[in-house]
């Protein structure tokens, strides 16, 4: 089986990475000259973790390889992925030109039996009209979709061990060749659904709004906590015991951001509205998650004697989540600018050196190492949940800050080893008076 793979972003580069891992012969297209190079160099392009040593080895065992030839490959190959970017406009619907660019590109030379599958994240009914413009040009192939379910920072794994595989069909034929293609995780015992593309198409979308409807919901609830004195990450672990809600995506925080969930959740809503349904519960995420960043800049205010005018802000974690060094829809870039319109004065450090936080951010200073990035701090915040950050020796920063103050967008830390730490300490959804309390009856 001869697999094609066109886009080497993100999604693209991982997918074709794990099929040649599991066996198949891959060839990785981009019409970007520069990307291919850098991959023909044995140079990973992303940051994910294990992806550059898979890579090398399914290069050199000759099963993997990059080229911006497409006619070259696609008339051997057997399936064709698309895995290109389908970005939001400004409308907040999805921008399908990227996909249709490929389309476009590889109708002129795809065999006949081949099974084209669509990866990118497109609008319901976007598959069915591939194989109309493709019919229409006299090409007649089937066309399938098959969406991704990658974390960044885990994605090797989500490909590895998913929890499913989606496959949206409408021949046995495609069928057939697209259960061969992911016969190997049978041995992972994965399930795989077999359905309409449109249903396949929905459930990705589904599954992203519903996930980043699960993260807004905890989120206001850890505001109703501030109030009523629980603890939003007990509330979160006496939920996510339920096996019907489930543990994941229940950890509070500044709100979500990356490449997928903001724009997922709007291009979902954007095709409803169009299509004249009310996804009210889509919009209200949308909704709530935006006003997160302004919730957050608020508690900093609090924090800080409501100024931050000329104080100095030690930023630690910038990217949209750890394990990345993504910085697209971040909710450090709303807060830090915000904190900036206000005067602060801002030193940001970042595990992944993100060059794309130096380009967002290209005034700012950004430090090497942690502690040097709290040298004379008046408050130290936490906006990203890297590892790093999760056992700070907080004696040295303490020597290190001007005012020890510390305000923990990830509840990272948690309040009693807080109260011992001489730290004035924020979280999200969590206030010490009242778990003073019930942690003394805990520990009685
Ligand atoms: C997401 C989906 O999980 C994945 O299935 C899809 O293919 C692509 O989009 P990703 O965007 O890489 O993956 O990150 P994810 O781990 O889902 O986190 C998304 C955002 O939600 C991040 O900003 C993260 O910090 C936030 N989040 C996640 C929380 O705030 N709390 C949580 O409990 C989980």
């Amino acid at each position: 089986m001869k697999i094609a793979v066109i886009g080497t972003g993100y999604v693209g580069l991982v997918s074709g990475v794990c099929f040649s891992e599991l066996g198949f012969k891959v060839v990785c297209i981009d019409n970007d000259a520069s990307k291919i190079a850098e991959l023909r160099k044995g140079n990973v392009l992303i940051y994910e973790p294990g992806l550059d040593k898979l890579m090398q080895k399914n290069v050199q065992a000759g099963r993997l390889k990059f080229t911006t030839d497409v006619n070259g490959c696609i008339e051997n190959a057997d399936i064709v992925f698309i895995a290109v970017g389908t970005p939001s406009k400004s409308d907040g619907s999805a921008d399908l030109s990227y996909v249709y660019t490929a389309v476009n590109d590889i109708s002129s030379c795809i065999n006949s039996n081949a099974v084209l599958v669509i990866k990118s994240t497109v609008p319901v009914g976007t598959t069915s009209c591939i194989k109309k413009f493709l019919q229409d040009r006299g090409v007649d192939v089937d066309v399938a979709f098959n969406p991704e379910f990658l974390k960044e920072g885990a994605a090797v794994e989500d490909f590895m061990h998913p929890d499913r595989v989606i496959i949206g069909v409408e021949s046995k034929k495609a069928r057939k060749i697209l259960a061969q293609v992911y016969r190997p995780l049978y041995a992972f015992n994965v399930p795989i659904v077999f359905t309409s593309p449109e249903s396949a198409e929905l459930s990705k979308y589904a599954s992203n709004a519903f996930l980043a409807m699960k993260v807004a919901f905890i989120n206001e609830i850890a505001d109703l906590c501030e109030f009523c004195g629980a603890n939003v990450n007990d509330v979160a672990l006496a939920m996510g015991l339920d096996k019907r809600i489930g543990d994941k995506f229940l950890q509070a925080g500044p709100g979500y951001g990356g490449s997928c969930f903001p724009k997922d959740t709007s291009a979902l809503q954007d095709f409803a509205h169009k299509n004249g349904v009310d996804l009210s519960l889509v919009k209200e995420t949308i909704k709530s998650n935006n006003n997160r960043r302004i919730k957050m800049v608020e508690k900093i205010l609090l924090a800080c004697s409501n100024s931050v005018k000329g104080k100095n802000i030690s930023i630690l974690g910038v990217t949209f989540k750890a394990n990345t060094d993504d910085m697209r829809d971040s909710p450090s870039i709303g807060i830090i600018n915000a904190l900036l319109e206000r005067g602060a004065n801002i030193r940001i450090y970042d595990p992944s050196f993100s060059e794309q936080a130096k380009q967002i951010f290209p005034h700012l200073k950004f430090s090497s190492n942690v502690y040097d990035n709290c040298n004379g701090a008046d408050a130290v915040i936490i906006l990203t949940d890297w590892s790093e950050f999760r056992a700070l020796n907080l004696r040295e920063l303490d020597r290190r800050v001007k005012n020890p103050l510390l305000i923990d967008l990830r509840n990272i830390y948690t309040l009693s080893e807080m109260s011992a730490s001489g730290f004035n300490y924020y979280s999200v959804g969590r206030t010490f008076e009242k778990l003073r309390y019930t942690e003394k009856i805990a520990t009685k």
